[in-house]
C-alpha cells in the first residue's frame, strides 16, 4: 500500500523547523508551521521572508513559486487543528525527550490514524518516541541538515518496529522535496552525518582546549587543509551552541558515558547564554545588521 502525503505539519519554529517548513511548502505540500508562541512564529515568518526574497533577487527561486509556497503555508499556534488533518507530521521541538514523548503522545490522539509521525531530532532515536503512541510503525526519524533550505541531506532512520511502508514513504518524501534520502538500516544516536562531524568537533575542542592554537586557526585548517565549507567552531554558531550542549546531554543520557558530555568550553558558552549567530556572539561576534 503506497502512502499519500498531501498535507504536512511542522511543529517548532526555530532555525530547522521554519526552513523545513518552507521547503515542504516550497515542494507543494499544504503546510502548517506550528509554534506555542506567537512571537516566535513571527520571527520565523520574518527571518523565511528574508531568505526567499534573497533567494529571488540572486536569481535562485521564481517569484511565482516563493509566492505559491507562502499561499500554501500557514504559521499557527493551533497545533490540534492542522494535527487533526495531516498526513505526515515533522516534529522539530526541542531536544528533550521528556516533552517529545508527550508531543507524540498527543499527536497520535489527534492525527488520522494512518498519518505518518516523524521526528527531526538528531540523537534522540524514534524507537523512544513511537511507543508513547499506538502507532509505532508509522514513527521513524527524518533528520534534516542546517541550513535545512540549502543542505541536501536528510537522514532516514527507522527503529525495529518501523514499517517498510513508511520508509518508502518517507524516502519518497524526501525525493519529492528535491533532497537526497540517506537511509541508515537501524537506529544509533547520531546517525551518521552527526557522528562523523561529533569526531571533528570533540578533536577541534580539545585541541582548542589544550592550548595548541586558537579556534579560528583550527577552523582555518579545516576549511583550507579539508575542503571544509566550514570550520567547525563556525559550524557550532550556525547550529547553536544551545544544539550542540543539549545534543550531548541527551547522549550521555543514552550512552552514560563522560566522554559524551558537553566540553568545559561549550559548557561555559551555553551559560553565558553564547549560542552563536542566533544571540549575535558564539565563538565569533555577530554584529546586528
Ligand atoms: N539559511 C538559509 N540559507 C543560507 C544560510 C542560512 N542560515 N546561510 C547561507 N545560506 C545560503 C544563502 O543562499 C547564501 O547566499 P546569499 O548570501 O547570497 O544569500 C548561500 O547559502 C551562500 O552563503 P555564504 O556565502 O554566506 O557562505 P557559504 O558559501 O559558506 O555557504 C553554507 C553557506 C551553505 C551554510 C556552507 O557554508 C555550508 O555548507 N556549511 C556547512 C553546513 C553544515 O555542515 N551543515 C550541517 C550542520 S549539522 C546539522 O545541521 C545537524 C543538526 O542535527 C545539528
Amino acid at each position: 500500500m503506497t502512502i499519500d502525503i498531501r498535507r504536512a505539519v511542522v511543529l517548532g519554529s526555530g532555525t530547522m523547523g521554519s526552513q523545513i517548513a518552507a521547503v515542504v511548502a516550497l515542494a507543494g505540500y499544504t503546510t502548517a508551521l506550528v509554534d506555542i508562541r506567537q512571537e516566535q512564529l513571527d520571527h520565523a515568518r520574518a527571518e523565511l521572508t528574508k531568505r526567499l526574497d534573497r533567494d529571488v533577487e540572486k536569481g535562485r527561486r521564481e517569484r511565482a513559486d516563493v509566492d505559491a509556497a507562502w499561499e500554501r503555508l500557514t504559521l499557527t499556534t493551533d497545533r490540534d487543528a492542522v494535527a487533526a488533518n495531516a498526513d505526515l507530521v515533522i516534529e522539530a521541538a526541542v531536544e528533550d525527550l521528556t516533552i517529545k514523548r508527550s508531543i507524540f503522545a498527543e499527536l497520535d490522539a489527534v492525527c488520522p490514524p494512518d498519518a505518518l509521525l516523524v521526528t527531526n531530532s538528531s540523537n534522540i532515536v524514534s524507537s523512544r518516541v513511537a511507543d508513547a503512541t499506538e502507532r509505532p510503525g508509522k514513527v521513524c526519524n527524518l533528520h534534516f541538515f542546517n541550513p535545512a533550505l540549502v543542505m541536501a541531506c536528510v537522514e532516514v532512520v527507522p527503529h525495529e518496529g518501523t514499517d517498510p511502508e513508511t520508509v518508502e514513504a518517507a524516502v519518497a518524501f524526501v525525493e519529492s522535496l528535491g533532497k537526497t534520502p540517506v537511509k541508515l538500516k537501524k537506529e544509533v544516536p547520531g546517525f551518521l552525518a552527526n557522528r562523523l562531524l561529533n569526531a571533528l568537533r570533540r578533536e577541534a575542542v580539545d585541541l582548542y582546549e589544550d592550548g595548541v592554537a586558537d579556534f579560528k586557526d583550527i577552523d582555518l585548517a579545516a576549511k583550507t587543509a579539508l575542503g571544509h565549507p566550514m570550520g567547525p567552531f563556525e559550524l557550532m554558531d550556525l547550529v547553536g551552541i544551545d544544539v550542540v550542549y543539549l545534543i550531548r546531554l541527551a547522549e550521555y543520557e543514552q550512552t552514560g558515558d563522560p566522554a559524551s558530555l558537553p566540553a568545559p568550553s561549550i559548557t561555559q558558552k551555553y551559560e553565558a547564554g553564547d549560542f552563536g549567530r542566533k544571540t549575535g556572539r558564539g565563538w565569533y561576534e555577530y554584529p546586528a545588521e
